[in-house]
């Protein structure tokens, strides 16, 4: 990592998943760099020389705070990570992160993406008990199975790896 250049964290967090990864990865950039910012997307804050925009997964789909950041941005190097409740070598994973950098790319410089599991808000988990029990949301069987692993998530080791695969992309940049 180039560190002359200014960066900028930006996440958007609505259950504190995104805001763990994002302050992990902070800690992990600024020992290379100090000049390193964190804001979330609320404070809408000035794009950097490099930028890491974090964002949640909702209804398959990078959520609206950080859809609008991103948007909002022209001609900006950037690189994703998010969280999301599928593990993160799920195909949906793969999926949603295609999209995510499709999106970032068009008018920037998107270096890539890294998406860990987050825990569920069980709010949501709850609301599904209102469905058909053969729908697959419905929290039974694998789809409890999975709601129990993602409470796990992020852990440690997902911090250190989005870490490690942010520090890649911005080597990459240089
Ligand atoms: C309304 C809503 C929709 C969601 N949609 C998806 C989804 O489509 N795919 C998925 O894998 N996880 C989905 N999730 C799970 C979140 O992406 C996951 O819990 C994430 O870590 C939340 O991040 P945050 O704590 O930073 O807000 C959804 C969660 C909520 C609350």
């Amino acid at each position: 990592m180039n560190t002359a250049k200014k960066g900028l964290i930006v996440y958007s967090s609505k259950t504190g998943n995104t805001k763990k990864v994002a302050e992990g990865i902070l800690k992990v950039l600024q020992e290379k760099n100090p000049d390193v910012r964190i804001a979330a997307v609320e404070e809408n804050p000035e794009p950097a020389d490099w930028n890491l925009v974090g964002f949640w997964l909702d209804q398959g789909d990078m959520d609206a705070g950080a859809a609008a950041y991103i948007d909002g941005l022209k001609g900006q190097t950037l690189g994703l990570f998010g969280t999301l409740g599928a593990p993160r070598d799920s195909m949906h994973a793969r999926t949603c992160a295609k999209k995510a950098e499709e999106r970032a790319a068009a008018g920037n410089v998107c270096l890539g993406s890294f998406l860990v599991q987050g825990k569920i808000d069980p709010a949501l988990i709850e609301s599904f008990r209102k469905l058909p029990e053969d729908n697959p949301h419905y929290p039974t069987g694998k789809s409890a199975a999975l709601y129990d692993e993602a409470a796990r998530h992020p852990d440690d080791r997902d911090i250190a790896d989005a870490a490690a695969a942010c520090l890649a992309m911005l080597e990459k940049a240089d």
